[in-house]
């Protein structure tokens, strides 16, 4: 059985906390270090630590000492990043440089072309990208990094329809959970009773992500696919789960969207007989009942990793039409990040 030393950047956070919820009982991966700011160092995990979490922090976790983001801070065998994007580039780097694989959730090293932009579900293949880094000489550090939150569950939804059909161009506009801006986050007098009808930054990632994720490897970099993603990001007064509405043109219309929803029902995740810890036994669930999937009542399907489609229509416009839902700080964050690194195990690149 496998058994690694984890510490969690950045466990003070949103994106932290739900590791250390994530990681509880994890067969292979135990937390033995919790790194965050200097306002947090040198206190222990509850005194520093606004427990947002519905479950009781671990008793365990509760009484260690949160250190600060340095390498030789923390003995442990492996990274779970969930740090502020503005100080992740250069403390990440500094793991991987010291030898310490980085698994992170931060946005910096996405585009990095040695760096994987993972979802074990959509590309496993891209992991091999980690033999060409050169962030330590010896090869044993390097990072893995997740895609944003939207475009996790959109890529998700799209790859069956986009495997069968090909897609010629996307318009969607996503809505999306407060817990997706962190914590404390966006201001309650602005987001109370409304809805906030942009998102910084976010309509640029997720025209760019699936075009990494989506595209090939070949000769050790990713050839992107090159389709036009035009997205509205919006806030919306829900607590966990991003929902999309979604409007696909295709290459090869099947003309017969009952066509469409086989595809989506018969697309097999290609990790399934892997048969990682935590990874859902049907990653897509398409709804038939139009009123799903919705945040509240669908989000924490299969432990939060598992994406719900719903309303899957002919369009009036383009040719398909669907809404798609994501667990932002599961499926969207911490729980793919983990996903990613039993990945790495099952392959061997975790040493
Ligand atoms: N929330 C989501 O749904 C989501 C989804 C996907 C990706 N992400 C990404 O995940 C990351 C974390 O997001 P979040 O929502 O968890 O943010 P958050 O709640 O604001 O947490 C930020 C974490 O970073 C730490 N930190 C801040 N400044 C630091 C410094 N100078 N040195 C070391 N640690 C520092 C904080 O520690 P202190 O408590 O000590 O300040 C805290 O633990 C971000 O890069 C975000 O873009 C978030």
């Amino acid at each position: 059985m496998a058994d690694y030393r984890v510490g969690v950047l950045g466990a003070t956070g949103t994106v932290g906390q739900k590791f250390i919820h994530l990681l509880r009982n994890h067969p292979w991966f135990r937390v033995t270090a919790l790194g965050a700011s200097h306002r947090s160092a040198g206190k222990k995990y509850r005194d520093a630590t606004n427990w947002i979490e519905s479950t009781e922090m671990p008793d365990d976790i509760s009484e260690m000492t949160v250190t600060t983001c340095e390498p030789d801070q923390m003995d442990v065998d492996f990274v779970f990043s969930g740090l502020d994007a503005g100080i992740a580039g250069d403390i990440e780097k500094s793991f991987a440089e010291t030898g310490i694989p980085v698994i992170t959730n931060a946005r910096v090293y996405r585009q990095h072309e040695t760096v994987p932009l993972m979802v074990p579900e959509i590309n496993p293949d891209h992991l091999e990208l980690v033999r060409s880094q050169t962030f330590d000489s010896n090869g044993k550090g390097f990072i893995v990094t997740n895609p944003n939150c939207v475009c996790i569950p959109l890529v998700m939804a799209l790859n069956p329809i986009a495997t069968a059909f090909g897609v010629e161009s996307v318009i969607l506009t996503s809505m999306q959970a407060v817990s997706g801006a962190g914590y404390p986050g966006v201001p309650s007098l602005d987001i109370l009773g409304n809805i906030v009808p942009y998102i910084g930054g976010e309509e640029e990632k997720i025209a760019r992500e699936p075009m990494k994720l989506m595209g090939k490897l070949e000769n050790n970099r990713i050839t992107p696919a090159s389709f036009p993603i035009q997205a509205t990001a919006t806030r919306v007064p829900v607590v966990d789960g991003h929902l999309l509405s979604v409007a696909v043109k295709l290459k090869n219309n099947p003309g017969d969207i009952e066509k469409v929803k086989e595809a989506v029902r018969n697309w097999k995740s290609p990790v399934i007989d892997l048969n990682l810890p935590s990874a859902p036994e049907k990653p897509v669930r398409l709804y038939d009942d139009p009123r799903y999937p919705q945040p509240r009542h669908q989000s924490l399907a299969e432990n939060g990793l598992q994406v719900g489609m719903g309303r899957l229509r002919a369009s009036s416009v383009l040719d398909v039409a669907f809404t798609a839902l994501g667990h932002n700080t599961i499926r969207g964050a911490a729980g793919c990040a983990i996903l990613n690194a039993e990945l790495l195990h099952a392959k061997g690149y975790l040493g």
